[in-house]
């Protein structure tokens, strides 16, 4: 199984699909939530779907997708929604609805080779597209112990970060970090609390920092606006707290920080509705399903053109 799709239902009702209608699936990964995007559309309207995983393309070109006519895979960093649709003959406001399910795909952590989870040696990759970028080694054997400190600090919320960034310096004075054994022995000597969450903190952070996930979605965020139609709708599945407040910030007020804007007539902007007022999260049931779903929270915004 590649991956279960998580608030599957729950994602896709909330695009209200419409005959017709243009769509992107920002992060097709298994292609759960693509699939389902494709039945509702029964062989009308056109399905985008992104994915900078080759192996993602590979399963999209492998299953049925491939012979669908109204399906084109775009094998890029979501980041970039706007060039790729707009290069596909689609103009900013031609866009019906847009979903993405942020972070790794069940198929990513268990290919141990890529270097994703701390179960598997393997070498210190993490990048989900393998044609360019910095690895999770690069950046543990040239980061200073600040920038060590904010990618541990911040996008893992270990509480010990400068301890542990500095004994990243430390250690590869001596021995040039290469595959996740090294970096899993060093969280076994400075864990605070449960081993295995401080772990998966500290891989998280990584993975975060090499794939730049808040910077990719900072602007998907903003790509997304201007491709969708009026009262066209975005829905959000994500799993950190960062995330979620920067997808929480940006239907509320249009920007990942929430600073409330204000028209010429001193009116407060708000370029989004709420289709629900709280953030969707997994029943009890698809938690005890798929435990990975825990710590899922759905957004969903419909498009409201500024004055
Ligand atoms: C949680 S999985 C998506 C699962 C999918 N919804 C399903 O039902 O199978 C996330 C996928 O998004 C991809 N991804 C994450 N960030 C991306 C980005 N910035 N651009 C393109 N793809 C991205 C990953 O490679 C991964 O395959």
């Amino acid at each position: 199984m590649y991956h279960v799709s998580v608030l599957l239902h729950e994602s896709i009702d909330a695009l209200r699909i419409v005959p017709n209608g243009i769509y992107v699936d920002a992060t097709f990964g298994g292609g759960g939530h693509a699939g389902l995007i494709l039945e509702k559309l029964a062989g009308k309207g056109h399905l985008f779907a992104f994915d900078q995983d080759n192996d993602a393309m590979q399963n999209a070109a492998a299953d049925l997708f491939a012979e669908s006519a109204n399906f084109t895979f775009v094998h890029s960093n979501f980041r970039h929604l706007k060039q790729q649709v707009r290069s596909e003959g689609v103009k900013p406001g031609g866009v019906q609805g847009i979903l993405a399910d942020l972070g790794v795909s069940s198929h990513q952590l268990d290919s141990a080779e890529r270097g994703f989870s701390y179960r598997f040696d393997a070498p210190l990759d993490m990048r989900m597209d393998t044609r360019e970028g910095i690895t999770a080694a690069d950046i543990l054997n040239q980061y200073t112990v600040v920038e060590l400190q904010r990618v541990f600090g911040d996008l893992g919320e270990v509480r010990n970060a400068k301890t542990l960034a500095e004994a990243v310096v430390k250690v590869r004075e001596s021995n040039q970090f290469r595959n996740t054994v090294t970096l899993v022995d060093l969280c076994e000597k400075y864990f605070l609390g449960d081993r295995m969450r401080y772990r998966s903190q500290v891989f998280q952070a990584l993975r975060m920092e090499v794939n730049d996930e808040l910077g990719a979605l900072e602007d998907f965020l903003q790509a997304s606006y201007e491709m969708l139609a009026p009262d066209g709708i975005l829905a959000v599945i994500a799993f950190h707290s960062l995330e979620d407040r920067m997808v929480k910030n940006f239907l509320k007020t249009g920007n990942t920080k929430g600073e409330m804007k204000k028209d010429f007539y001193g009116n407060i902007e708000r370029p989004w509705q709420l289709v629900t007022k709280k953030a969707i999260e997994p029943s009890a049931s698809e938690v005890s399903r798929n435990v990975r779903s825990r710590s899922s929270k759905l957004r969903v915004g419909k498009k409201i053109m500024l004055q």
